[in-house]
């Protein structure tokens, strides 16, 4: 393929980037943006690897890789469920930051290029940066994953003078810098290059440790946003210029998906990066588990009993939470929405920007199991509508429907904006135990008066509502 045909196939795959973006901002259209992303990625590899670039004996190489990689791919997708979604996710992110680390070693060694003058000094400081970058995405990214699916705490690790650690960090980083693009001789930088990714490394470990569990949310979009900038840093190494357009899309849309998690969490990005937002006085550990300390009387209530307030109820607000996807409980609930609606009840379901366990993880269930669009709330949308439903049923969701985080100062969840449930005629909340969320704090909303808990399995349980509503 000569090189203007592969510039024309790179700009036809980053138009279709641009479009797919476009299209994954709504669920509506968002499987047409999977569909031009998927093409577009199709011409991408396509276009690079049978580019002028590529010699005919490199192409064996690329497509016993591709197998390879193509098939963990495929059997890693193929096995993963739902709910490890995001911890899936996380592990990708963390594959672009180690290949920006081994892209700008291979370059630094790679001699067959020779650089001069300024031309050097702009090579070098793409490899030093598209390192640091890496390595952060790197480690920061494995340890995301561990808290994701459990194996590490979700409580932050506040070491003692961590911000004065992150500053000398930052220091020695920027000194070994200095070091590394005053080097001369060949290779003679290789110290400060393996000195600076050790640094590195153990920042992204520092910097994710220290973020409490109810602020996962935003590292998630942050490392996405990171391993983005770490693809674009590869693309300046490979001087590939369909990868830095890409890498800079990824990085710019996590960059603004950071921002609009931290403005539904009402925190500030700063301090969330600078870690031990989430520690307030957490009573339990990340990931639930431990009972909730009593604060009342917690009112059982029957599946009959609860499809009997859903049947007398004029208007219904849905609101669903992890233990939802945990349960695959979607069909059911959309079951019993349709049986509602007949019976002329109002039905809408109300979404917390980060309920769940990923960015619109619950937008994606009730999609598949084709909730219309229409009764599908925001949370800014429908909050205040609560005072005017007869029940709001909460299926699966702890964090994001609890009070403390508007009435208790001193609580880690303190100041984020939650679905105000308990303002409803009544609330009833479905779930296995009194345990805790993600977050790892007691919920007053069990104990009010005008709840109600539906104790068991979401989806056994919604089944049983199910076969009353309907008998
Ligand atoms: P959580 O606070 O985690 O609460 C989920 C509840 O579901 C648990 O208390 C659990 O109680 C219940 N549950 C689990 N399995 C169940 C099942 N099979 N049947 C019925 N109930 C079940 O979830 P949430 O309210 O959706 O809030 C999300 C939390 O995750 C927030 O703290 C958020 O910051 C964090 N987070 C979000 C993201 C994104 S991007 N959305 C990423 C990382 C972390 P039982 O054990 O008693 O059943």
């Amino acid at each position: 393929m000569s090189q203007s045909l592969a510039t024309v196939a790179y700009l036809g795959a980053a138009i279709l980037f641009i479009l797919s973006l476009g299209g994954l901002s709504n669920p509506e259209t968002s499987r047409r943006g999977n569909v031009f992303g998927m093409i577009g990625m199709a011409l991408a590899v396509l276009a690079t690897v049978f580019g002028p670039r590529v010699s005919p004996s490199g192409i064996a190489w690329i497509v016993i890789a591709l197998v390879i990689g193509g098939g963990i791919g495929l059997y890693a997708a193929r096995i993963v469920k739902m709910t490890q979604m995001p911890e899936l996710v996380a592990l990708m992110h963390s594959l672009v930051g180690l290949a920006a680390c081994l892209v700008g070693f291979a370059s630094y060694v790679d001699t067959s290029v020779q650089f001069t003058g300024a031309e050097k000094a702009i090579h070098e400081v793409e490899i030093y940066v598209g390192i640091l970058i890496g390595a952060v995405t790197f480690s920061g990214s494995l340890i995301a994953f561990g808290k994701l699916n459990g194996r590490i705490g979700g409580k932050p690790l506040l070491l003692p003078a961590r911000h004065w650690l992150n500053l000398v960090a930052l220091l020695v980083v920027i000194w070994f810098g200095k070091q590394f693009l005053g080097a001369h001789e060949a290779g003679a930088g290789m110290t400060a290059l393996v000195v600076m990714t050790a640094i590195a490394l153990l920042f992204g470990v520092h910097m994710v440790m220290a973020i409490g569990g109810a602020d996962m949310p935003v590292v998630v979009s942050m490392l996405n946003s990171y391993s983005g900038w770490a693809a674009a840093a590869t693309g300046f190494m490979l001087n590939n210029d369909l990868l830095i357009v890409t890498g800079a899309l990824v990085g710019s849309s996590g960059a603004i998906l950071s921002y609009i998690m931290c403005q539904a969490m009402n925190r500030n990005f700063i301090s969330v990066i600078a870690g031990g937002f989430g520690s307030g006085a957490p009573k339990k550990a990340a990931g639930g588990g431990a009972a909730a300390e009593p604060q009342g009387e917690a009112v059982p209530v029957s599946a009959a009993e609860t499809a009997e307030m859903l049947r007398e109820a004029k208007s219904v607000i849905i609101v669903p939470g992890y233990g939802m996807a945990v349960a695959q409980a979607q069909h059911t609930v959309y079951e019993i929405t349709k049986a509602l609606r007949e019976k002329g009840v109002e039905v809408r379901f109300a979404i917390h920007p980060v309920a769940g366990r990923m960015p619109g993880h619950m937008n994606v269930l009730l999609a598949e199991a084709k909730v219309p669009y229409d009764i599908v709330m925001e949370m800014d949308e429908i909050n205040e509508d609560f005072p005017d439903a007869d029940v709001a049923m909460v299926i699966g969701a702890n964090d994001i429907v609890n009070p403390s985080a508007l009435e208790d100062p001193d609580s880690p969840i303190a100041g984020m904006p939650v679905l105000e449930v308990w303002k409803a005629k009544h609330s009833i909340v479905m779930k296995r135990s009194m345990a805790a969320g993600y977050a790892g704090v007691d919920n007053p909303l069990f104990y009010k008066d005008n709840n109600r808990m539906l104790f068991g399995d979401a989806k056994k349980m919604l089944d049983e509502v199910l076969a009353a509503l309907r008998s």
